[in-house]
């Protein structure tokens, strides 16, 4: 990689939100329903009030947003004209926020139209990425839209908003900023730019996640994984992710499964195809894992064992939480899965995250790492 890109603005907490919405007349927000409903969106018109500004707000956005939903969120847009967009609540209305103006912006010129993101989940790192993730629901896929042009112009990070964030949903988040920063560490395009980013996302989610999902109020460990999410954003946003994305979002699109969730599924097994535990040769990303190890003081006497303790940690975390470790513990039917196994393995190989994973792979080995993981076999059992 020849290049370090941090596009995206950083304001932590609200206040810098204010100034940023100064003068702006008709603001266009992107959102869930529950974030609508649920009143958690007066966070933004409460203070567009109080600026005496327009707003309009776009709430059909579900989980992994699909062409539908952008599609009508891109008309909106046209109709409304917004001098800013806000995209507020976890990933699925960002990126699908950021596909509406992707879009958008091919019909009506956007240039003097900030694009903020507000992000109420700790996870995706989305609010800094210039990837956004769209599902075609009739093929079954999901698509990793990658541009510079997806980059938020502002990100404003307010852990306030995710003490309401039930613990099943931070643990799922929280699993997937643990898979960013662990993809982004090893990639193909990992430099020591990337690498400081991934270690600090590292070591916050290893202080942080179980004390953030044991007690949802403590602020302090909020706050550290709110900022473990976007320190593991940028850094995949500019090195790359892996096989475990892809996989993720093959398994994600077919058996809808919480793109955290199935990233925690499969991350020990596709960790340990990576490092080459299954063979007689260790690989390079074993090193890369043991580094990892030794930051979070996981290190034993080899390197095996020191790769192996950092992909047994994930695992401690995944049962602490309440994370199924096979996707037949998800809820996936046998025949469910044979059925959905040939596409999943297609989507993945073609998935953009594969090119930076940093073993090569074929369709087969694909294949027998979802088997792998449908059944659970234990990755301690390969070793
Ligand atoms: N663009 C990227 O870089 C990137 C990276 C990883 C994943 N993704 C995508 O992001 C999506 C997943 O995002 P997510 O994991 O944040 O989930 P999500 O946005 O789908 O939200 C999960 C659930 O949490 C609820 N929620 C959100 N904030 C809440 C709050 N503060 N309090 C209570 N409930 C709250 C939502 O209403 C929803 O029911 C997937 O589509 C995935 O593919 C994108
Ligand atoms: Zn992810």
């Amino acid at each position: 990689m020849n290049r370090f890109d941090l596009h995206t603005k950083i304001l932590i907490g609200g206040a810098g939100l204010d100034e940023v919405l100064r003068g702006m007349h008709r603001v266009f927000i992107v959102t869930d329903k529950f974030m609508a409903e649920s009143g958690a969106v007066k966070y933004l018109t409460d203070r567009l009030a109080a600026q005496h500004a327009e707003w309009r707000i776009y709430s059909e956005v579900g989980p992994d947003p699909d062409i539908s939903m952008i599609s009508a969120g891109v008309g909106m847009v046209l109709d409304f004209a917004p001098e800013a967009v806000i995209a507020f609540g976890g990933g699925s209305p960002i990126d699908a926020a950021k596909a509406i103006v992707y879009f958008a912006a091919r019909e009506f010129d956007m240039h003097d139209c900030p694009f903020i993101a507000v992000p109420t989940t700790s996870g995706t790192g989305s609010e800094v990425s210039k990837f956004a993730v769209i599902t075609d629901r009739d093929k079954g896929v999901k698509y990793p839209l990658i541009d510079d042009s997806l980059l938020p112009d502002y990100a404003v990070l307010d852990a306030e908003l995710t003490k309401s964030v039930p613990p099943k949903v931070t643990a799922d988040t929280g699993i997937d900023v643990l898979t960013h920063a662990i993809e982004a560490y090893v990639c193909t395009e990992a430099n020591s730019f990337t690498d400081a980013l991934a270690e600090k996302a590292m070591e916050l989610v290893y202080q942080n996640l179980l004390t953030a999902y044991q007690s949802p109020n403590d602020m302090e460990a909020r706050q550290n994984m709110h900022n473990a999410s976007c320190l593991a954003g940028a850094a995949f946003s500019n090195a790359g992710l892996g096989l475990c994305h892809s996989m993720a979002h093959a398994l994600g699109a077919q058996a809808h499964v919480a793109h955290g969730r199935a990233n925690g599924i499969l991350l020990p097994y596709v960790m340990s195809f990576n490092a080459g535990c299954d063979r007689s040769a260790l690989t390079k990303t074993a090193e890369r894992y043991a580094e990892l190890a030794a930051l979070l003081e996981l290190q034993a006497t080899n390197l095996r064992q020191s790769a192996l303790n950092l992909i047994r940690t994930v695992r401690r975390f995944e049962s602490k939480m309440g994370i199924p470790h096979s996707i037949r513990d998800a809820g996936v039917s046998a025949a469910d899965f044979e059925r959905m196994l040939e596409p999943m393995a297609e989507a993945a190989i073609a998935d953009r995250c594969t090119a930076t994973n940093p073993q090569s792979c074929t369709k087969e080995d694909i294949i027998e790492i979802y088997r792998e993981a449908y059944t659970g076999r234990s990755i301690l059992v390969r070793t």
